[in-house]
């Protein structure tokens, strides 16, 4: 057995105890090492109980004395753990405060808006005035058959309206499509008359790159199909459609020609002081309509084509149709 403790020893345990309890929690740095101190110090297995341990081996009369100084000392060692805990959690609220503080005076992160291409707004504007008069929008491929562009629109192989719509072909035969008269076609083989369509889309052409001229560019085409329609639903819609885009120009129809209408007319309307040809038109040819097993007998109808990018231009007076294309955003932006 060891030897007996004395009163002097475990009061100098006590006074180690208390200075070294107070150094060691206002040193430590968090609150897991605070704890850790207050399991080390006071806990079942604490030094603190270590001592009280002891005591029961001290005779009777000195046993007070040293219980009375555990008693305040582990009064002692739970406010200083008190009080260090709070200044560690007030430490870490004003770090975290810190880190949060937003500064108003950064400069925003800021997304530019984008908006429509001048070409997408207009072909929208156009499609929109027609879906008021009743109409529904209709797409075809850009990539088309020689059937579809040329043979079912009344234009044979050798026809000179081939030559004054050149193309580009694939390999295979098949053609980008020169206008969007094709889905003209297309619509009518899988839906019934009455027809009232707007087809807007893609077209090419073997054509030089000038102010007025691109291999590339955007029409509208108009087609309605009915019992009775004559020219003057043709022109009551053109006139009602030209006067809802441009408002009260001066309008004029002239006799022209196009293989898939008879009669065909071409409009112009007066901008700036001279005719500008804006769409072709005309009363569906009856061998178009028969070829899809129409009896023009009972059914007649309109079409009408419109070039996009002429109405973009009159209507934002652009001078050249490359500016559409190049991408410049200094242009675009004026959009
Ligand atoms: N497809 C013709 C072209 O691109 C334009 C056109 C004219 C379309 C008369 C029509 C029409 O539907 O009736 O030149």
């Amino acid at each position: 057995m060891s030897a007996p403790i004395t009163l002097h020893q475990l009061t100098e345990q006590l006074e180690a105890l208390e200075s070294e309890a107070a150094a060691a929690i206002e040193a430590a740095a968090s609150t897991a090492a605070l704890e850790d101190l207050r399991v080390g110090l006071l806990g079942k297995k604490g030094r603190l109980s270590g001592v009280l341990g002891a005591m029961g081996k001290l005779p009777g009369d000195e046993r007070p004395l040293v219980g009375q100084r555990a008693n305040v000392l582990k009064e002692q060692v739970q406010s200083l753990l008190a009080g260090r805990l709070g200044a560690l959690e007030t430490a870490a609220m004003a770090a975290k405060i810190a880190r949060e503080t937003i500064d108003v005076t950064a400069p925003a992160s800021f997304v530019p808006a984008g908006h429509r291409h001048p070409l997408i707004s207009t072909t929208e504007e156009i499609v929109d005035i027609f879906a008021g008069l009743g109409y529904r929008v209709s797409e075809g491929p850009e990539i088309e058959t020689d059937y579809y562009n040329f043979t079912a629109l009344n234009i044979p192989p050798h026809h000179p309206a081939r030559d004054m719509q050149d193309t580009f072909y694939l390999e295979d035969g098949r053609l980008l499509r020169t206008h969007t008269s094709p889905v003209q076609i297309r619509y009518l083989e899988t839906n019934p008359p009455p027809v009232r369509i707007v087809a807007p889309g893609r077209v090419y052409r073997r054509d030089a790159v000038d102010a007025t001229h691109s291999p590339m560019f955007h029409q509208v085409e108009v087609l309605a199909i009915d019992e009775g329609l004559d020219f003057s639903h043709l022109r009551g819609t053109v006139m009602a459609f030209l006067k809802a885009f441009f408002g009260d120009l001066p309008v004029r129809f002239r006799a022209s020609y196009f293989p898939f209408t008879e009669p065909s007319a071409e409009v112009d309307v007066q901008w700036r002081g001279r005719w500008l040809e804006v769409m072709g038109c005309g009363m569906v040819d009856p061998a178009v309509l028969e070829g899809m097993g129409l009896d023009p007998e009972r059914w007649s109808g309109f079409a009408a084509g419109l070039g996009v990018e002429r109405f973009c231009m009159v209507r934002h007076g652009i001078d050249d149709i490359r500016r559409l294309f190049t991408s410049d955003l200094r242009f675009l932006e004026q959009f």
